[in-house]
C-alpha cells in the first residue's frame, strides 16, 4: 500500500513521456525502500550519500520523509528535465538542505573521499548500441556496464539495484574482485514493462538467457537491492544466497 506522501511525490510525473523521464513507480518505490532500510537507517548523522542518476527525486525523497538522516544526500542526473522536477520536488518537501541535484554526468561530478555510500538504480538495460527509446537507460551490451563501473570506484559502501537479466553472475564476481561483500539484499519480482519490452532489448535479454547471463520467467524478473561493502564488521557474506534467488527462474 502507498503512503499519501508517496503517492503525491510519484503525481506529475505521469504527465511526461517515458521517453523523457524515466517512469516506472513499482521500480522506484522498491529503489525508495531499499534505500530507507539498508542505508538511511544505517547511517550515521552527518554521513555523505552521493547517488547516481537521481530520475525525477522520487524515491529518495519518500525515503528522507520516512527517516531520520540528517546527512546530504547529493543526486547526479544527466537528464536536464529529470533534474528540473526533482529539483522542483525537493523545494516543495522543504528538503534543500538535505537533497541536492546536480544536473550533471555523475562521472564527472564524482569526489569520492567525501561520500561513505553511492546508492543507484542505474541504466541496466542490455542492447547492442544505445539507439533504444531512452538511450540515458542503456547499461552496455550486457545490462551490466554501468554497474560495474559504480563497483569499481572505491566506495566504501554500494548499494545497487541489480537486475536478473543484467549479467548478475560476473556482475556479483565483479564486486567481489573489486574487495566488496554483500551484506544486506532485498528481492521483488517486477513485470518486463515499457523499457525492457522494447523488441531490440527483449531480443537481447533472450540471447543472454541463452549464454546463461539472463534469468526470468515468461511475466517477471526478479530485481535485487544489493548493499555492498568493503569492510564488514560481520564479515558475512551473502553472494551465494543472493545469486541463488537471482537464478531461481
Ligand atoms: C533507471 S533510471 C533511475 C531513476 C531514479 N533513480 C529512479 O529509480 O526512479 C536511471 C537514471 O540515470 C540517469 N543517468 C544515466 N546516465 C547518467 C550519468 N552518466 N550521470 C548521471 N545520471 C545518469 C538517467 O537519465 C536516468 O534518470
Amino acid at each position: 500500500m502507498l503512503l499519501k506522501s508517496e503517492i503525491a511525490v510519484a503525481k506529475n510525473t505521469v504527465s511526461y513521456s517515458p521517453n523523457v523521464v524515466f517512469f516506472c513507480p513499482e521500480e522506484s518505490q522498491f529503489y525508495a525502500q531499499c534505500i530507507e532500510k539498508m542505508v538511511l537507517n544505517q547511517c550515521f548523522e552527518q554521513e555523505e550519500v552521493i547517488e547516481f542518476g537521481a530520475g525525477e527525486g522520487s524515491p529518495v525523497i519518500s525515503s528522507l520523509l520516512k527517516s531520520q538522516f540528517s546527512g546530504t544526500i547529493h543526486g547526479y542526473e544527466l537528464n536536464p528535465v529529470s533534474s528540473k522536477l526533482a529539483q522542483e520536488r525537493i523545494s516543495q518537501y522543504n528538503l534543500n538542505n538535505r537533497y541536492q541535484i546536480h544536473n550533471q554526468c555523475f562521472f564527472e561530478g564524482f569526489r569520492k573521499s567525501q561520500a561513505t555510500y553511492l546508492i543507484a538504480n542505474p541504466p541496466y538495460l542490455p542492447a547492442l548500441d544505445n539507439d533504444i527509446c531512452m538511450p540515458a537507460l542503456h547499461g552496455g551490451i550486457d545490462g551490466a556496464g554501468i554497474t560495474m563501473q559504480l563497483l569499481s570506484m572505491g566506495c566504501e559502501n554500494v548499494l545497487l539495484m541489480i537486475s536478473a537479466y543484467s549479467n548478475p553472475i560476473e556482475t556479483i564476481e565483479h564486486a567481489l574482485n573489486q574487495g566488496y561483500q554483500v551484506v544486506d539484499f532485498m528481492i521483488t519480482p517486477l513485470q518486463f514493462g515499457y523499457y525492457s519490452s522494447e523488441p531490440k532489448v527483449r531480443q537481447r535479454i533472450e540471447e543472454l538467457k541463452k549464454q546463461g547471463k539472463a534469468f526470468y520467467s515468461e511475466n517477471v524478473y526478479f530485481l535485487a537491492g544489493v548493499l555492498f561493502k568493503k569492510q564488514s564488521l560481520y564479515n558475512v557474506d551473502l553472494s551465494p544466497e543472493l545469486l541463488k534467488v537471482m537464478k531461481a527462474l
